[in-house]
């Protein structure tokens, strides 16, 4: 799915969300770079890994994610010096002339992948671009619904400086067979007029169960070395909203 039309909600939403960037932070210090982070959006993690003092390449879909991320990148890699590269790509078919010792792809960007082929094809790009015995990172939602067909409010509004409110309404509907949750999102911009204006965006994701994503890394080359089920490294239970998985390429 295109990213282009959600990019300004996803900075909105996403914009304090740090719950990962301890884990991936450390766990490039201890696996090493270079990296290479797939999906990686508006550089939610890309530039705060390259503050970090990480050699990276953040690859992404969307021309208007990767242009935000361009943006905020900017200004910091000259100011600091950042080691980073941002370049626009897709994880299924891109190729580059480098290998890296380790690959992020954080935050459900697999979600995005729909179809067994488009699956297999990741992970083969993955496992090509990695060096011998790298390592591949990533995390997905662990599959848990909220009522379907239910108008919900994400809970959080949000406050411009100029006295407008936002509001972010989802409706959800699930596809068990092909494991697919649609997400419609009512984006509800209120003035201090009382003029509401409302836009309306679809976010599809395929979700995964944690023996298929097993299976799938085994069928592609790697072998899995953790499952956890959250970024303070517990194991993956019933409890769990993430699963987090770390896998080595063989050969
Ligand atoms: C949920 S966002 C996560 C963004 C970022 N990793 C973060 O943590 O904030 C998923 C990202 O994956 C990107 N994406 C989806 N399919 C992709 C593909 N085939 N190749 C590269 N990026 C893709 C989307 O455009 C989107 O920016």
């Amino acid at each position: 799915m295109n990213y282009d039309s959600i990019t300004e909600l996803y900075e909105q939403q996403y914009l304090s969300y740090r719950e990962d960037l301890h884990f991936y932070r450390r766990m490039a210090q201890t696996l090493g770079g270079p990296l290479l982070e797939l999906g990686c959006g508006t550089g939610r993690l890309t530039l705060p890994l390259a503050r970090a003092g990480n050699e990276i390449v953040g690859l992404e879909l969307s021309p208007k994610m990767l242009q935000k991320a361009q943006e905020k990148a900017r200004e910091k890699a000259v100011a600091e010096g950042l080691n980073l590269e941002l370049i626009l790509g897709d994880m299924r078919t891109f190729a580059l002339e480098r290998r890296f010792k380790t690959v992020l792809i954080p935050f459900n960007a697999l979600m995005h992948l729909y179809t067994l082929g488009d699956q297999a094809a990741a992970l083969g790009r993955v496992h090509h671009h990695l060096e011998p015995n790298g390592n591949l990172l990533f995390d997905v939602y662990v599959p848990r619904f909220g009522l379907e067909g239910v108008l919900r409010h994400e809970g959080e509004t949000f406050f411009a400086e100029h006295g407008s409110r936002t509001d972010v309404w989802v409706l959800q509907r699930i596809d068990p067979i092909k494991q697919m949750a649609y997400t419609e999102y009512f984006v509800d911009t209120t003035q201090s007029s009382g003029m509401i204006t409302r836009q309306h965006l679809m976010l599809e994701q395929r979700y995964f169960t944690r023996f298929e994503l097993e299976w799938m890394l085994r069928a592609s080359g790697f072998e899995v070395l953790k499952v956890w089920g959250s970024f303070e490294g517990e194991p993956l239970e019933n409890s769990s909203h993430y699963m987090i998985f770390q896998a080595r390429k063989l050969g």
